[in-house]
Order: C-alpha cells, then sequence, then structure tokens
C-alpha cells in the first residue's frame, strides 16, 4: 500500500497534462484499477484483516482522488496563466481608424446651391432624367427643326421600329423640369430644380454629363428687376463675398427677353478670383418665362408671368474651389476625391457661412 501510494502520488504530481491524469485514475481507481483490485481482495480476507485493510484502501483511494482533483486544478491553472499571457489586449491603444468617404463637390454645391435658394423661398423639385421630346423640347417653345434641338447635342434614346411611343432624350437641360413642375402645382410658383443634363460633348470644360440647377418663379407682377436682385444676392451668398453681375441680351426658345449672366471676377496671377477686378465670367442662362411655355406648363399666360434661369453646378463648383478640369469630377479618382471631397458631417448652412 505503501507503494502503491508513493508511486501513484509521484506520478500525479508529475503528470503533464489532463490526459495523462485520467490514464493514473483508470490504472489506479478503474474497474481493473490496482486499487480496485485490491478492494476486491477484501473480501477473501479475515474479518480482523478486513478492519485494517478496509480503511486503509479507502483512505489510499480519497487521497488518490484528492491529488488528482488538486493536479487538474492546478493544470487548468497553468493553462489559464499561459493563455492570458499570450492573449493580452492594451485597452491604452487608439481605436482603430476606419476609411472614412467624402462628399463630392458636385453634391457638397448643389447643397449648397439649395440651402441659399431654399432660404429665399424656393422650393426644390425634381423630374426624370429621360425625358419626351415634348418635354425637353416642344413644351419648352423649341419645335421640330428648331436650331437649339441640334445645338444641344442631344442623346435620343434608341427606338425599335414600329415603336409609336413619342421619342425619348436624356434631357440637356433642367428646363423640362419648370414644364413639370407648373403643371403639378400651377401659379404661384417658386421653385428650383437641382439635377443631371447630358449633352454629347467633352473637352476640358464640357463632359457628356453634368449638372445643372434651374430657378423658376411665376406670380402676378414679377419682373427682369426680381431675377436680377435674386441672383445677386445668390452668388453673394454663394461665393461669400459681393459679387455683381452683368446681364447681356442673349436668346433662348423659353425666354423673352433672354438674358446671358455675367459675374465680376478678376484673372490676375492666372487664378479666377470671384467678387473682385474687372473681368466678367459667363455663368447662366435666364429670362422672363415665354408666354406659350407658361401655357405649355398650364399657365394662363395673360394673368401670371415670371422668370427662370439655368445654372451649370459643375461650373459653380470649378470656380468656388478652384478646380481646373471638369472631367476630373467624374473619373471617380480616389486622390482627386480625397483632396477635393468634404467632410460627410460638413452640412452647409447658410448659418454655418456654407463652407
Ligand atoms: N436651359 C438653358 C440651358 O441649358 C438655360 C436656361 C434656363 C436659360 C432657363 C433660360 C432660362 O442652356
Amino acid at each position: 500500500m505503501d507503494d502503491l501510494r508513493t508511486r501513484y502520488l509521484g506520478e500525479i504530481a508529475g503528470a503533464a497534462d489532463e490526459v495523462a491524469l485520467e490514464r493514473l485514475r483508470v490504472a489506479a481507481l478503474g474497474k481493473k484499477g490496482e486499487v480496485s483490485l485490491r478492494m476486491r481482495e477484501l473480501g477473501g480476507m479475515t474479518p480482523e484483516e478486513r478492519q485494517v485493510a478496509g480503511p486503509a484502501l479507502n483512505g489510499l483511494k480519497d487521497e488518490i482522488n484528492a491529488a488528482i482533483a488538486a493536479k487538474k486544478a492546478a493544470l487548468e491553472d497553468a493553462a489559464l496563466d499561459a493563455r492570458l499571457k499570450e492573449e493580452w489586449l492594451d485597452v491604452t491603444l487608439p481605436g482603430r481608424r476606419r476609411a472614412r468617404g467624402s462628399v463630392h463637390p458636385v453634391s457638397q454645391v448643389t447643397e449648397e446651391v439649395t440651402a441659399v435658394l431654399a432660404d429665399m423661398g424656393f422650393a426644390v423639385a425634381e423630374g426624370p432624367q429621360i425625358e419626351s421630346d415634348w418635354y425637353n423640347f416642344d413644351a419648352l417653345n423649341i419645335p421640330d427643326h428648331h436650331p437649339a434641338r441640334t445645338e444641344m447635342d442631344t442623346f435620343y434614346m434608341a427606338q425599335a421600329e414600329g415603336d409609336n411611343r413619342p421619342p425619348h432624350v436624356l434631357r440637356t437641360h433642367t428646363s423640362p423640369v419648370q414644364i413639370r413642375a407648373m403643371q403639378e402645382r400651377g401659379a404661384p410658383l417658386r421653385v428650383i430644380c437641382p439635377g443631371r443634363v447630358y449633352r454629347a460633348d467633352y473637352d476640358q470644360t464640357h463632359t457628356p454629363m453634368f449638372h445643372q440647377v434651374e430657378g423658376i418663379a411665376i406670380d402676378r407682377d414679377i419682373s427682369m428687376a426680381n431675377l436680377k436682385w435674386v441672383l445677386e444676392e445668390f452668388f453673394s451668398a454663394f461665393f461669400g463675398t459681393t459679387v455683381k453681375t452683368r446681364f447681356r441680351a442673349s436668346h433662348f426658345p423659353f425666354t423673352e427677353p433672354s438674358a446671358e449672366v455675367d459675374i465680376q471676377c478678376s484673372w490676375e496671377g492666372g487664378t479666377v478670383k470671384v467678387g473682385q477686378g474687372d473681368g466678367w465670367l459667363e455663368v447662366l442662362g435666364s429670362g422672363m418665362v415665354h408666354p406659350k411655355v407658361l401655357e405649355a406648363g398650364g399657365i394662363d399666360s395673360s394673368k401670371w408671368q415670371g422668370f427662370a434661369f439655368g445654372i451649370g453646378i459643375d461650373r459653380l463648383a470649378m470656380l468656388k474651389y478652384g478646380i481646373p478640369d471638369l472631367r476630373a469630377f467624374f473619373d471617380s479618382d480616389l486622390r482627386w476625391l480625397r483632396h477635393y471631397g468634404f467632410a460627410p458631417l460638413d452640412v452647409p448652412t447658410l448659418h454655418g457661412g456654407l463652407q
């Protein structure tokens, strides 16, 4: 018994892992274990012998069980220590940064333009980018064979032979949304319509898709004077400095009279600065809405009149943020986007100075 005790307690103390411990438990206390076999021999002993051997064997059994449990706990502690040593975490490290996108200058400027004009009472309207030629041309007093149809380098939607739906185009300007707004809202009316427009053109200042914002104000006695005030207020708020405008007589089929509007700028040092100097830069088309256009929009031209204007948003973005090439706007070059993009939480507001 003493031999058994010494051997088992020694081996248990030296066991390397739980598997070895379990093997020792079976060898001593399993059905055919050495201690169990001894216990079975108790039956063949005299009562006197049994009285000595019985408690001694039970004591040994308890001792071995206790030693195994203690060793098991010690092994578990050691394993946990080892794991803790390996899997440590420095909670004082700075967090990992997530890549954050930026707001494209076109989106930013659209928001800015909208913030300024909404403050003047213009509501925002939107229309489809694929328009019937009626909305894009006829309703705007651009009849068939009118030179403006070809001047606008229109993209026509493919039309299968025998398809007798009216021809559709990618809208060449936001002016068709004027018509839809008049039809839907009637007079009096004050809306702006920002959105994408399309023309087959491509160079440093032209891309086949670009952005305009249309403005229209209809009431009983609206005049060119109101147009001029609105535009000067708009440009001054948008550029954050007083901006003079120059109206040049022009021609659009949908306005009469019509004016192209230039804003004051200087060209010194090879960069354009808006609101100073004695140079001029053309930025928009405008005029008094043609009576035929009012009628196409379902508005009685003997009672109502008003102005409309169309500005290139991309152009404004290039001017305000000093971006030289329009084509880069649509290249999706991440370096460009990171350089010219805006922080996503930097929402333009009038009280925030727009930037
Ligand atoms: N639709 C014109 C263009 O795209 C701009 C414009 C809008 C002119 C409204 C006059 C009035 O060139």
